[in-house]
């Protein structure tokens, strides 16, 4: 399964690195929420090669219904994460691929094809770039970290915008960095380079494969008052684990930690 993911991902890197260099034409699908051509090449790149291999197993992918499978494997699959990012031409973007079992994250690829960068884990055997394992940071004090957010597409309707978190998280942290693609965030405090980062109201697609690199690097992921992530839920905290509580008691100083995706009307 790694191998046919891999074999997937890296299809779907020569789709978008193609379309990176000759530029593609955007479409809305919300007032700040982008698609281009290449969100959807590069789905069904991904989604052909695994429906190939693996046709009873369930496709979760942000861009099209694949149809639904009852099956205990499921795919979860951004075929673009940093869409705004690709379509300025700025190089930061990823695709996001994860296998879940029973629920649960068995495997994960997070591949920058820009920047030749392929994160991968499974489920006991550690997070890896490149081949190099990676291990969080061990940065023990949230004034000398550096962490990572994203805000939401309904952030100029919603209250619940993320904005009080970042103020606070800016007076509390080292620095704070806003780089449009949540799974490279995430990838990046897998790699110890960002040493915390928080979110809300992402989709599974956007978390499914850090995670996993996340947790298999020895940090913690959790919702914003520590208590269990849930991929479908509004909330994700994943740190080196050692500022997990103090990014935890920044977040208690904003709106309402703990609010679900079903409270906010503005994000239905
Ligand atoms: C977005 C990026 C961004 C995050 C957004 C996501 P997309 O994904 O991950 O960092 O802040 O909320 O939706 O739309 O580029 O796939
Ligand atoms: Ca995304
Ligand atoms: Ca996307």
């Amino acid at each position: 399964m790694m191998r046919t993911a891999l074999a997937a991902a890296e299809a779907a890197g020569r789709v978008l690195l193609e379309r990176f260099e000759k530029g593609v034409s955007v479409q809305h699908k919300g007032p700040v929420d982008l698609v281009t051509e290449a969100d959807r090449l590069a789905e069904e790149t991904i989604v052909g090669q695994l429906r190939k291999q693996f046709p009873d197993h369930d496709i979760l992918a942000e861009e099209a219904d694949h149809g639904r499978q009852p099956s205990r494997y499921r795919w979860i699959i951004d075929p673009l994460d940093g869409t705004t990012n690709f379509a300025h031409g700025f190089p930061w973007f990823a695709i996001s691929i994860a296998l879940t079992m029973a629920g649960e994250p068995a495997l994960g690829i997070i591949y920058n094809p820009f920047h030749k960068a392929l994160f991968r884990a499974e489920k006991g055997q550690g997070a890896f770039l490149n081949d190099v394992k990676l291990h969080v940071s061990a940065t023990d004090r949230l004034d000398q970290s550096l962490v990572a957010t994203g805000f939401p597409y309904d952030r100029k309707t919603s209250s619940l915008n993320n904005y009080d978190h970042f103020v606070n998280f800016q007076q509390a942290a080292l620095a704070c960095r806003r780089a449009g693609a949540a799974s490279l965030d995430l990838a990046y405090v897998a790699a110890g380079s960002f040493d915390g980062y928080w979110e809300m109201k992402l989709q599974p697609w956007d978390m499914a494969a850090g995670i996993l690199l996340v947790e298999e690097a020895g940090g913690r992921v959790s919702d914003f008052t520590g208590g269990r992530f849930d991929l479908f839920g509004a909330e994700i905290l994943a740190s080196n684990g050692r500022i997990h509580q103090a990014m935890i008691d920044i977040l208690r100083q904003g709106k309402q930690p703990g609010f679900g995706r079903s409270n906010d009307p503005a994000s239905q």
